[in-house]
């Protein structure tokens, strides 16, 4: 059994986006910025907003977190995104979610420019994932693709069934892995039979938020299994979706908790607004010799 690594490669891609955000500064004289919309308070997803701050802050990124009561409207929202769609400074938007049941989601999301949407959730890049054309991708499972890349594991042909399908989550997971010629399945909370699914599977990708949902013998010998899943359990302790203990022995690879993909997803997170900033500095420079 081989463990994933998602830290340390979350610090390679980290070191990498430090090094090009230099270049940036020096050549173009551009620093990338990132905003975040945050609604509420809910102290999970305020953890992740200053993780993400964090992160900015370590490769030289400028950030700024817009923190907003749950008492907000729909509309002051959109004027939030719309003076950040404007601001030449900010390079990527991010809204992190759940937003409030008051706020509609899908029409918030559609208001950041795609040009901005560092979260790849506006369904202009959806859509362009679907299709397999360049597009910003969801950082979560962007950085599962990542890791897939990093450690040489093959996707053509091969059986993975991804459990949960949420549009941040499984769906996106399983677009990017057909993209690559993998037979899909997924499988959500109304599935008969998970195990059925799982136990067939050359690869199983859970992130639905179920401690010790994949058990050991829910996966076949030799599997890959990737845990999206991050739960903290009464004792304070922090899991996965899958029963690390007993699965990982059948495992040829596994992704540890903490440690695999959760660092990856805050990598994505720079890469994507990185390569945003640079899309901006381009059509700056390509203006200015048009001139
Ligand atoms: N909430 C849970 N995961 C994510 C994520 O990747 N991005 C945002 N914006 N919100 C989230």
């Amino acid at each position: 059994m081989q463990l994933i690594d998602g830290k340390s490669l979350s610090k390679k891609v980290q070191d990498f986006v430090k090094s090009e955000v230099e270049v940036l500064k020096t050549e173009q004289g551009m620093v990338p910025g990132l905003a975040v919309v945050i609604v509420g308070d809910d102290p999970a997803s305020h953890a992740y907003v200053s993780m993400k701050e964090k992160a900015c802050k370590n490769v030289g990124f400028y950030s700024i977190a817009h923190k907003m009561p749950d008492t907000i409207t729909q509309d002051e929202i959109i004027a939030i995104i719309t003076m950040m769609n404007n601001n030449p400074h900010i390079h990527g938007i991010l809204v992190q979610l759940p937003l409030p049941s008051h706020i509609d989601t899908n029409k918030i999301l559609e208001v950041i420019d795609p040009k901005k949407d560092v979260d790849g959730f506006h369904a202009y890049n959806v859509g362009r994932m679907v299709s397999n054309l360049e597009s910003f991708v969801a950082c979560t499972p962007l950085g599962v693709m990542k890791m897939f890349e990093e450690y040489n594991i093959e996707l053509e042909g091969k059986d993975v069934v991804v459990v949960g399908a949420s549009n941040i989550v499984g769906k996106p997971m399983a677009s990017l892995l057909l993209n690559k010629n993998a037979t899909v399945t997924i499988t959500h909370i109304y599935t008969k039979d998970l195990k059925q699914h799982t136990l067939n599977a050359d690869i199983v990708i859970v992130g639905v938020g179920v401690p010790s949902l994949i058990k050991e013998d829910m996966v076949k010998e030799g599997a890959i299994v990737i845990d999206i899943g991050i739960n903290r359990l009464d004792d304070g302790r922090l899991v996965g979706d899958v029963d690390f203990e007993k699965v990982s022995s059948k495992c040829s690879y596994i992704t540890p908790v903490p440690g695999g993909v959760g660092p990856m997803t805050i990598a994505m997170l720079l890469q994507n607004t990185l390569i945003s900033a640079q899309a901006f500095a381009q059509e700056k420079a390509e203006l200015n010799e048009a001139d």
